[in-house]
C-alpha cells in the first residue's frame, strides 16, 4: 500500500481515467469510482496496478443519488485509508437550453456536477481533515445552449472558491478548467480546435502537468487552472 491514495470520480475512461493514470504516475493508490462503466472500470483497474504498481479499489455508484455520497466515501476510505485527495471529474455534459430544460434535466446535472463534489468535499473535510481536492470544470464557460451545464460548471468553480476559504489552512481545494481534450458524444457544430487559440487538443500529458503541479504547488488553493491552450479566452 502506497502511503497517499486519491478518489477519484468517473474515472473508468476517458478525463477521469487520465486523472487516474496521471496520480498512479504521482504514486497515489486510486479509489477508482465508476457508474455504470464496469467493464471499463475493471480494465482501467488492471492497466492501472500493472502500469504503475498501485491498489486500485473500484466503487460503483450512481452520484446523481446525493444519499449515495457518504457511502462511497466511507468505501474509499475504509480501503484506502491514506486518502489524502480527491478528484471530482464525473459529469454530465446536457445539451439543454433554458428553454429546452425540464425538472429532471436540471437536478440531474447539478446532482452530478455540483451536489456531488459539495458532498464528497465535506465528507473528506470531516473525516480525512487534511490533503487536496481537485474540481474537474470546463474552460469554456458558455457552450452554445448547454445552459443547465454551463451554470453547473460555474457554480462549480464558486463552489471551488468558497470551499478553499473554509477548509484552508489543512485542505487546498482548486480546479483544473480544462479545454478540448476528446470530443463528446453529441459533436459541437464547430470543431473545438478553431476555438483554440494554441490550435490543437489537449492531451493526457498536459493534464498530468497540471495535476503534478498542484500537487506539489503548496501554496496553491483557489486558484482554477486553465488547461486550454487558450480557449477561455475566447
Ligand atoms: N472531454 C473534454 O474534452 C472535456 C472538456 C472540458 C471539460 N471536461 C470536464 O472533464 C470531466 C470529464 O469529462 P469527460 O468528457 O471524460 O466526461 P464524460 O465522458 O461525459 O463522463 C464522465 C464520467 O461521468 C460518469 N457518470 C455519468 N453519469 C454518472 C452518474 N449518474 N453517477 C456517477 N458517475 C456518472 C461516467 O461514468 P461511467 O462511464 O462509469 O458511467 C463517465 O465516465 C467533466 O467534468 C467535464 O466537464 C471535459
Amino acid at each position: 500500500m502506497s502511503n497517499k491514495a486519491a478518489l477519484i470520480t468517473g474515472a473508468s475512461k476517458r478525463i477521469g481515467l487520465f486523472c487516474a493514470r496521471s496520480c498512479a504516475k504521482l504514486g497515489y493508490d486510486i479509489a477508482l469510482h465508476y457508474h455504470a462503466g464496469q467493464k471499463d472500470a475493471e480494465q482501467a483497474k488492471k492497466e492501472l496496478e500493472t502500469r504503475f504498481g498501485v491498489q486500485v479499489k473500484l466503487i460503483q455508484a450512481d452520484l446523481s443519488d446525493p444519499n449515495a455520497i457518504e457511502t462511497v466515501f466511507l468505501k474509499a476510505h475504509n480501503s484506502l485509508p491514506t486518502l489524502s485527495l480527491l478528484i471530482n471529474s464525473a459529469s454530465l455534459f446536457g445539451k439543454e437550453s433554458i428553454i429546452d430544460s425540464t425538472a429532471s434535466s436540471v437536478v440531474s446535472q447539478f446532482s452530478l456536477n455540483v451536489i456531488a463534489p459539495f458532498l464528497l468535499t465535506s465528507a473528506f473535510a470531516k473525516r480525512v481533515g487534511n490533503g487536496h481536492i481537485i474540481n474537474i470544470s470546463d474552460a469554456k464557460k458558455h457552450h452554445p445552449e448547454r445552459s443547465v451545464y454551463n451554470t453547473s460548471k460555474l457554480a462549480l468553480e464558486a463552489f471551488t472558491e468558497q470551499a478553499a476559504k473554509e477548509l484552508a489552512p489543512t485542505i487546498r481545494v482548486n480546479t483544473i478548467a480544462l479545454g478540448s481534450f476528446l470530443p463528446p458524444s453529441t459533436p459541437p457544430s464547430q470543431p473545438a480546435i478553431n476555438d483554440t487559440p494554441l490550435i490543437r487538443m489537449g492531451t493526457e500529458e498536459d493534464l498530468f502537468k497540471a495535476i503534478a503541479f498542484l500537487d506539489a504547488a503548496h501554496y496553491v488553493t483557489g486558484d482554477t487552472l486553465h488547461i486550454d491552450g487558450g480557449r477561455h479566452l475566447r
